[in-house]
């Protein structure tokens, strides 16, 4: 069987766009080249002395490791290059990162998530490089102001995800669908592997942090509860998988249905808040879940309808199959 390259693809879908430049798909082949660089480092992660944390804390006031800095440093370099964007945004970067002056710019936006789940890099589980990409207002003269890139997701015009796990893989959409791809280390190319990916209506599985069930409030415990009753409407019991790797568990649950839930939580009884980041985190993953059949609400609302205020706004997180979501969702109605 003749296999379909990830390139090939871009440029059949390229090509189904009447007013398409060519220019997204550019932009793309160079984030494809960033994570097979980002896939090989991680690979030889155990074999050479990267592992281990820098001491440096990163904007979230969490310990930053060293390939996490390695696969940041490695989009910035690379994308900033490609001539097609007007801005950055990065998981591990406070405020916006600049194209500089000697590169040409153009409309479009990136966000990213260089290195999910890094607290799991030490243990060889799987983690990922998540991906948002937004058009902009850019007129090629003027500077980019912050409050001109702060898009809803629904205004995406890509999204996708890489995961460097038993094999690397990456999921993607421009609004057409979802299609995954499996990297062959041997040819050195990404295989279509995964065409068209529909996330079941109704899964097996709920993935969340039950440890912070003491710091959740009641209408959260109400709706992780119904997962793990046999009797309620759902009509099953449902098995727990929590890997910690927020692209890991989303790409499980896509695969065999499921939700993952990142609710807001009490930790600090002084400011309640969710942990995940709406722009480089929840939005792509959004837009990938509804282009695959399934949902993502912050509880109340659509995920892709949340305006950002800032760059690192957090979220609560519901995201997974249809009926899942709707579950929690009426739970969360019902009791306000
Ligand atoms: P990151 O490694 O990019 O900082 O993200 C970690 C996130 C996410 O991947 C995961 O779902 C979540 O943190 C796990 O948080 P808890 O340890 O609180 O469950
Ligand atoms: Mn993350
Ligand atoms: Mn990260």
């Amino acid at each position: 069987m003749r296999q379909i390259t990830v390139t090939e693809h871009l440029l059949l879908h390229q090509k189904q766009e009447p007013m398409a430049t060519g220019r997204l798909t550019r932009l793309l082949n160079e984030l494809i080249l960033s994570a097979k660089i980002i896939s090989r480092e991680v690979n030889k992660a155990g074999l050479v002395n990267v592992l281990g944390n820098t001491g440096e804390i990163n904007t979230q006031g969490e310990e930053v490791q060293r390939l996490d800095e390695f696969a940041n440093s490695v989009i910035i370099h690379r994308m900033q290059r490609t001539g097609m964007l007007c801005a950055m945004a990065s998981e591990e970067q406070d405020g916006l990162i600049d194209i500089p002056e000697r590169f040409p710019k153009d409309e479009y936006f990136l966000v990213f998530d260089p290195l999910d789940g890094s607290s799991n890099i030490d243990a060889n589980v799987s983690i990922g490089t998540i991906f948002s990409i937004y058009k902009t207002k850019y007129d090629l003269q003027g500077q980019v102001e912050l409050s001109q890139l702060l898009q809803k997701g629904s205004e995406q015009v890509a999204a996708g995800y890489f995961i460097y796990g038993s094999s690397t893989m990456m999921v993607y959409t421009t609004g057409r669908g979802v299609d995954g791809f499996t990297l062959d280390p041997g040819v050195g190319e990404f295989l279509l592997s995964n065409p068209n990916i529909q996330i079941p209506e109704q899964g097996n599985l709920y993935s969340v942090n039950e440890a912070y069930w003491h710091y959740w409030d009641s209408l959260t415990q109400r709706a992780v509860s119904i997962f793990k009753d046999p009797n309620s409407d759902l009509g099953k019991l449902y098995s727990l998988r929590y890997i910690g790797s927020l692209v890991a568990d989303f790409h499980r649950n896509l695969l065999y249905g499921g939700i993952f839930m990142y609710p807001i939580d009490y930790r600090d009884p002084k400011k309640p808040k969710g942990k995940l980041r709406l722009m480089c985190e929840c939005a792509p993953l959004a837009m990938v879940v509804e282009q695959a059949g399934g949902l993502a609400t912050d509880g109340k609302n659509r995920i892709l309808d949340l305006e950002p205020n800032e760059l690192h706004q957090r979220t609560p997180l519901f995201i997974g199959s249809k009926n899942d979501v709707l579950k929690v969702q009426e739970i969360f109605e019902q009791g306000s």
